[in-house]
């Protein structure tokens, strides 16, 4: 009998890995990301615990990468979507190559979106399945100066994912379809050349693959891995942007605006 099929991208290394590792006794797997060598050396890994596995080479970061793999969600029989793969590519925006702008949030912001496009429809039909995107806690860091990473373009298109996944939760209510944005601190994997590894507070890729999974079924739309009370964290977002929201949507600019005159 077939097993249930999970995609996952960035599954070369770190946090794909871990996924896919942790799915492989249940789900059978496709494996994507650019370095077919690696792909193929955790297939046959996989395959040794039964998991039928397919391997899907694919730069995420182009047009060709990702219809690739909408080719292949589009089968339908995809029921668990994980999109891993990203870099980080942080730099002073002003010193970013432009070409790798358009590379840098294809990858991170726009290949997500349009996988989980592809694979709803087919989990839509079977009223089952679920989006998992992997952000990064620098998706709520855009207001924090002290952090020391130049991080304009990455944390624009992590915030976008939070956004995204946060915002389709709700389209999917009541489909039976979830969504889950997941996002870690440091995790100790070769991202940004391994930078995680000097970092003594550093997850570990196979922890925030689990916290991932076990927020899945502790029903989380948002997992922060290392976040004690996300509840608590989480209501404070949602009361502060419900201030933004109401109080912002008026039709006369606030009284700040009217008594000032711009020179
Ligand atoms: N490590 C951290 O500190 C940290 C913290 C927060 C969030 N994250 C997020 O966690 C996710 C996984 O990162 P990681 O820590 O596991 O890093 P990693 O070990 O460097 O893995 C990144 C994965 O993305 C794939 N990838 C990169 N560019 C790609 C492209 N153009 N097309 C297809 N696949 C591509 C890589 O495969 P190929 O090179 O073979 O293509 C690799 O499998 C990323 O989205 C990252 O933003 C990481």
């Amino acid at each position: 009998m077939s097993r249930t099929v999970a995609l996952i991208t960035g599954a070369s290394s770190g946090i794909g890995v871990a996924y896919a590792r942790l799915l492989a006794a249940h789900f059978d797997l496709v494996l994507v990301a650019r370095r077919a060598d690696r792909l193929h050396d955790l297939a046959a890994e996989l395959r040794e615990a039964d998991a039928a596995v397919e391997v899907l080479p694919a730069d995420l970061a182009t047009r060709d990468g990702i219809d690739a793999v909408v080719g292949r969600l589009e089968d339908g029989d995809v029921r668990l979507l994980i999109s891993c793969a990203g870099v980080g590519g942080y730099a002073p925006l002003a010193d970013v190559d432009p070409a790798e702008i358009d590379r840098l949030l294809t990858l991170n912001a726009v290949a997500p979106v349009r996988l989980a496009r592809a694979a709803l429809p087919g989990m839509l039909t079977a009223g089952e399945g679920t989006v998992v995107t992997v952000a990064s806690l620098l998706a709520f860091g855009a207001g924090q100066e002290s952090i020391p990473i130049p991080r304009t373009l990455y944390a624009a298109a992590k915030a976008a994912t939070v956004a995204f996944t946060r915002t389709l939760t709700h389209e999917l209510s009541g489909t039976g379809v979830r969504a889950q944005v997941v996002c870690p601190g440091v995790v100790a994997t070769e991202f940004h050349d391994g930078f995680g590894h000097n970092v003594p507070s550093a997850m570990s890729a196979q922890d925030v693959a689990q916290a991932s999974l076990a927020g899945l079924d502790l029903g989380e739309s948002v997992c922060v891995p290392g976040l004690e009370d996300q509840s608590a964290a989480l209501d404070a977002l949602l009361a502060a942007e419900s201030a933004l929201l109401s109080g912002g949507n008026r039709a006369t600019p606030a009284t700040r605006y009217l008594k000032h005159q711009p020179a």
